[in-house]
């Protein structure tokens, strides 16, 4: 037994069980002196039914009280009971696994959840020191090697390697939590880096901030770098622009776009759009010779058409009369004016700049086969520096946000689920600043709706075609709850909101409820990983990565004192902002 992680002497010992309920225990503390080293978060290790086996448990409370009793053993000089002064310890703590030295054939297991609850008067040990690396090391160890996704050290014995199971954390889908400036942008650079060193990882970054293009540049770029087109890219695109042209739009996404449902003629107006889309498609089918996808598609198939031809049809319908009821007459149609504002409002998209990548991209965005070049290069993972690809969209407005971010994520998990079951692989889309264009559904607004469609679809569906998010917010109060709950693992940073903590509180089991209430006390870069990607509710330190990612925090008040403003800056941004090109 020499080699067991855990090996207790009298000295560690700290009291008994007095008391337990389902998940929790109350140790009663004999050894005084141990009751000054305890604090919230460390381990403790009760008895199990063997010698072989213990109880593993976070403390979660500790109390000392003192109170005056009868000292019945001592009797004073006069006879009488003296009165004295009594100590009582107390330490609460949840019981989160099961460690045994030797388990059938395997030593030093660890495993979650209590296997038996454990009986009052069992001793109980504060696990420390020696026992502590040993017993967080073994859980780094529990990793396989090909599995590991070293994060930093743990914040409970800082000599100890923080490892997470990289497969369960990245396959039922992860949350990064913490309030602005917890540090989140740098875990996600920190994984990307991790996820660097794989042969062929799939990752893609939706970068609302452009905060990651650091990754991107230089010799040590381990990213590939994709911008959604801006007003100034529409001319001359380079080739890391990105255009999401109108027709990748399915109907529901197109109209929540450009109908206004209050509108009285918005039925008619969508049924009309609907009919033309269709006869489009086929139009263009048909002329290019594709009997195939002919005799099959559907309106919502990303088959471009001509937009103008579009606008060409609905205009005609607009003022289009039938036959009168007398021969040689003829009266309004059945869409006569009814299409007026809907035309206009198609109008004005088609011509608004900033939505230029949907509705003005360039002629080859038009053909045939350009969808399949373009995915291919966000699928392709010809090496590491390919396999994680950043889109940036700073400069897509706020009100088509979801909608763009939608639609990506759509056909992204689109791909996966119409490709060959063999030829798959594993892609996983990290949403940063997630509660910009994932909100709670019943603040989401037609178009928001829409992407929350395409996403929580990944969330629920997306681990069987091998699709999963990394959803990272400062407000998980505003994020989808459905896409939240559908999360396995969470990373926490500091979060100080008191809305956010009890999102996040009301996420874990019920047992966990106590840990959490350290989120407002996190230091910069420290978090807690909870979920099935560790074996513990673990309090750790992040590693910085190597390449930090362009979002860091000013210096107000050094700055204030040493820099002087460029004097040009802000006429500079004026002429930015006009012409939208930065
Ligand atoms: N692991 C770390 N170790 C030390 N410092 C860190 C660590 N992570 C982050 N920081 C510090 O915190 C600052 C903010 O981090 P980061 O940009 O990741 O915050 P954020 O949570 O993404 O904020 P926001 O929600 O506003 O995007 C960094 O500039 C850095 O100085
Ligand atoms: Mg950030």
């Amino acid at each position: 037994m020499t080699n067991a992680a855990l090996q207790f002497q009298d000295g560690d010992r700290l009291g008994r069980v007095a008391a337990v309920d389902t998940s929790r225990v109350l140790i009663s503390v004999e050894n005084h002196q141990h009751m000054t080293t305890i604090a919230v978060g460390n381990l403790i290790a009760i008895q199990g039914r063997t010698a072989a086996e213990f109880l593993i448990g976070i403390v979660e409370r500790a109390t000392r009280s003192v109170s005056e009793k009868l000292l019945l053993d001592e009797t004073a000089d006069d006879g009488s009971i003296p009165l004295g002064e009594s100590q009582e310890d107390l330490i609460k703590a949840v019981l989160i696994g099961t460690y045994r030295t030797v388990d059938g054939s395997s030593s030093n297991t660890f495993k979650r959840g209590a296997d038996c609850f454990p009986q009052v008067d069992r001793d109980c040990f504060h696990v420390n020191s020696k026992n502590l690396q040993q017993f967080m090391n073994l859980l780094s160890m529990k990793v396989k090697e090909g599995e590991r996704l070293t994060l930093g050290h743990f914040m409970a014995d800082q000599t100890a390697i923080a490892v997470a199971n990289g497969d369960k954390f990245f396959q039922r889908h992860a949350a990064i939590l913490g309030s602005t400036g917890s540090g989140k942008s740098w875990a996600v650079a920190l994984m990307l880096e991790r996820a660097a060193a794989l042969k062929s990882a799939n990752l893609i970054v939706l970068d609302m901030h452009g905060e990651y293009s650091t990754l991107c540049d230089g010799p040590n770029a381990i990213a590939q770098q994709y911008r959604i087109a801006g007003p100034g890219d529409l001319d001359k695109p380079d080739d890391g622009c990105l255009f999401l042209p109108y027709w990748l739009l399915n109907r529901e996404e197109m109209l929540a776009l450009i109908l206004d449902r209050s509108d009285d003629n918005a039925p008619n107006q969508a049924a009309r759009f609907t009919e033309h889309v269709r006869s489009l498609k086929e139009k263009v089918l048909s002329d290019s010779k594709k009997a195939e996808v002919l005799a099959t598609f559907t309106v919502d198939s990303p088959i471009p058409y001509p937009l103008n031809g579009m606008i060409e049809c609905l205009k005609k319908d607009n003022v289009g009369r039938v036959p009168g009821a007398k021969e040689g007459t003829d009266k309004e149609g059945p869409w006569f004016n009814k299409l007026t504002r809907f035309i206009t409002r198609m109008e004005t998209k088609v011509s608004d700049k900033r939505v230029g990548f949907m509705f003005q991209p360039p002629a080859m965005c038009s053909e045939y086969g350009w969808l399949e070049k373009m995915l291919g290069s966000l699928f392709s993972v010809s090496d590491a520096q390919r396999g994680i690809k950043i889109i940036d969209f700073s400069e897509v407005p706020s009100d088509v946000l979801p909608i763009v971010t939608g639609v990506l994520a759509r056909l992204l998990y689109s791909i996966q689920f119409w490709m060959d079951k063999d030829s798959r692989h594993p892609l996983t889309i990290i949403c940063d600043e997630a509660h910009l264009y994932l909100p709670v559904r019943d603040s989401a607004e037609a178009a928001e709706k829409r992407a929350l469609e395409s996403f929580e679809r990944i969330a629920k569906e997306g681990r069987k075609y091998g699709v999963s998010l990394l959803v990272v917010s400062q407000r998980p109060s505003d994020v989808s709850r459905t896409i939240l709950s559908q999360c396995n693992n969470f990373l926490v940073l500091r979060l100080t909101n008191d809305q956010d903590q009890s999102v996040v509180k009301r996420l874990m089991p019920e047992s966990m409820g106590g840990i959490t209430d350290i989120l407002p006390l996190l230091d910069l870069g420290e978090g807690l990983l909870l979920g099935d990607s560790i074996l513990l509710p673990t309090r750790i330190k992040l590693d910085k990565p190597k390449i930090e990612p362009a979002s860091a925090t000013r210096q107000f008040w050094t700055d204030w004192a040493t820099q002087t403003p460029k004097p040009d800056a802000v006429s500079k941004a004026v002429e930015a902002l006009r012409r939208q090109v930065r």
